[in-house]
């Protein structure tokens, strides 16, 4: 089983002290979910004092990563489990059956109702569902994982040796779901298994699917 943890994602809903801001207020609609969520691509004017900046308001990186994992033949077989962490902590899984909206504004819009409804669900089943247990937890709550930290600061490693320790293992594998930046101190304490799959940064989507691709390769899925 591969468990993919995208870390740090730039998924929040826009900050109550902004929203006056014309930026803001321009889209703004308490009646259209889509609106209430921070992206930089409209709030970029808003957002000079934001701490923890070049991480936020990115719901469209989280969006390619999701769309990449949970369309895989890896994902289709029941080998993926997807979870997304946001900069403001908060963790959630994926139900391996959802569809996610492939229009950007329709993802924008579900993920404003996930974060103010707290889950996404249909009568009794969780498609998103939000866990109370903290990214470490959560992790330690895989039996015996192999944690894998990509970053393009790790050991270059090639694809035939990222899974081999051992066939039978569950493997993490966090990912940023960030442009620039680097991970929190708190993300890199998670494992001391960095690794880099490419001479160069790659965009975060690129590195899930391959991520999943060599998963997949490793296995025999198809
Ligand atoms: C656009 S990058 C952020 C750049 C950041 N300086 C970094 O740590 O790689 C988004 C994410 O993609 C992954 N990533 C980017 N380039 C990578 C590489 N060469 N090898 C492994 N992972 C990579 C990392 O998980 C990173 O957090």
């Amino acid at each position: 089983m591969l468990n993919i943890f995208l870390v740090e994602c730039g998924v929040e809903l826009i900050p109550k002290r902004i929203r006056s801001h014309p930026a803001v207020k321009r889209n703004l609609s308490m009646r259209n979910y889509s609106s209430q969520l921070l992206d930089n691509a409209l709030h970029h004017s808003a957002m000079h004092n934001f701490k923890n900046r070049s991480k936020r308001g990115r719901p469209d990186i989280a969006h390619l990563c999701l769309l990449n994992a949970l369309g895989s033949p890896l994902n289709k077989s029941g080998g993926l489990r997807v979870y997304m962490h946001t900069v403001k902590d908060r963790l959630f899984e994926f139900n391996p059956e959802i569809r996610i909206a492939k229009n950007y504004n329709r993802f924008k819009g579900l993920m404003a109702k996930l974060l103010i409804d707290n889950g996404i669900r249909v009568n009794e089943t969780y498609l998103i569902k939000p866990l109370k247990k903290t990214l470490e937890q959560k992790i330690h709550d895989v039996e015996h994982p192999e944690i894998l930290i990509f970053t393009e600061n790790g050991k270059h490693t090639s694809h035939n040796d990222l899974y081999i320790k051992s066939p039978s293992k569950e493997y993490v594998a966090i990912i940023g779901g960030f442009q620039k930046a680097n991970f929190s101190e708190a993300v890199l304490s998670l494992s001391n298994e960095y690794v880099s799959i490419s001479e160069t940064a790659l965009n975060a989507w690129i590195v899930v699917s391959r991520a999943i691709i060599y998963y997949e390769l490793a296995n025999n899925i198809f």
